[in-house]
């Protein structure tokens, strides 16, 4: 049986002490027992602390991105191996952010996830189309393609560390979200393209969660949707009150 997620993307955004501020709210105000997994992605100087603070919680803290070399000269970057030491045991992979403002191309994430799960991360995978893609009726071709040329090269076997986040880059920030017909319409057809390209049990057990402008006003009916599992969240999971509404919308 697939998950249900709901995980804040925290982006650049918290120092240190707005971190505490924040992971304190979380800590006291949510629900003994979600009906979702729940996650929160702080900056990278953040992670240990959040993950210190919030271990004895059923909040995970996972990582943002990292980078696909096992160590060397990288400057400025961050290793599976270094994440793995300090607690963290997901990470986010592929957000458009990166693809956009970071040049990460489908190539560059295909070496990523694979180091990740070498590194037995689960990985959450961020993908979606442009405003442009969708205008041209591309967008299925276009999300078809970022799962072959990065995913698709997976084992069957590692797909058990695999959560999808589909985010179209038109709704991410800007208020406007996705239908939850076009969330669902979009959700359906992943999951018959990873039934076609693998089988059908890990297409049914894939969450695959939705992302661009999830709020407490919208959760609960994009998440009623068959093929919606949760969803990735950035703006909203800024503020405790916000992120747990939404956490606890199914
Ligand atoms: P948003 O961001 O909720 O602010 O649209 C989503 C994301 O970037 O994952």
């Amino acid at each position: 049986m697939r998950k249900n997620i709901v995980a804040g993307n925290w982006k650049m955004n918290n120092d240190l002490a707005e971190t505490k501020e924040l992971l304190g709210h979380l800590k006291m105000q949510l629900v003994k027992e979600p009906e979702a997994e729940v996650m929160v992605a702080p900056a990278f100087t953040n992670l240990y602390e959040a993950f210190q603070t919030l271990k004895s919680t059923p909040i995970q803290v996972i990582a943002q991105n990292m980078h696909q070399a096992k160590s060397g000269a990288f400057t400025g970057e961050v290793s599976a191996k270094m994440l793995k030491s300090i607690g963290i045991n997901t990470v986010i992979l592929g957000h458009s952010e990166r693809r956009a403002h970071f040049h990460e191309t489908n190539e560059i994430l295909a070496e990523k996830v694979n180091a990740a799960l070498e590194n037995e991360l689960r990985v959450i995978f961020c993908f979606g189309e442009e405003l442009e893609d969708r205008k041209s009726e591309n967008h299925f071709n276009l999300v078809e393609k970022q799962l072959k040329e990065s995913l698709y090269q997976i084992s069957e076997d590692n797909w058990k560390n695999i959560v999808l986040a589909y985010e179209p880059v038109w709704a991410i920030g800007t208020g406007e979200t996705a239908s939850p017909e076009q969330a669902q319409e979009m959700h359906a057809f992943i999951r018959n393209n990873i039934a076609d390209a693998f089988n059908d049990d890990i297409a049914q057990n894939v969450s695959i969660l939705y992302g661009g402008s999830v709020k407490p006003d919208n959760a609960a009916e994009i998440f009623a949707k068959e093929d919606v599992d949760g969803g990735l969240i950035g703006g909203a999971s800024l503020k405790a009150v916000d992120f747990l509404e939404i956490v606890n919308s199914f």
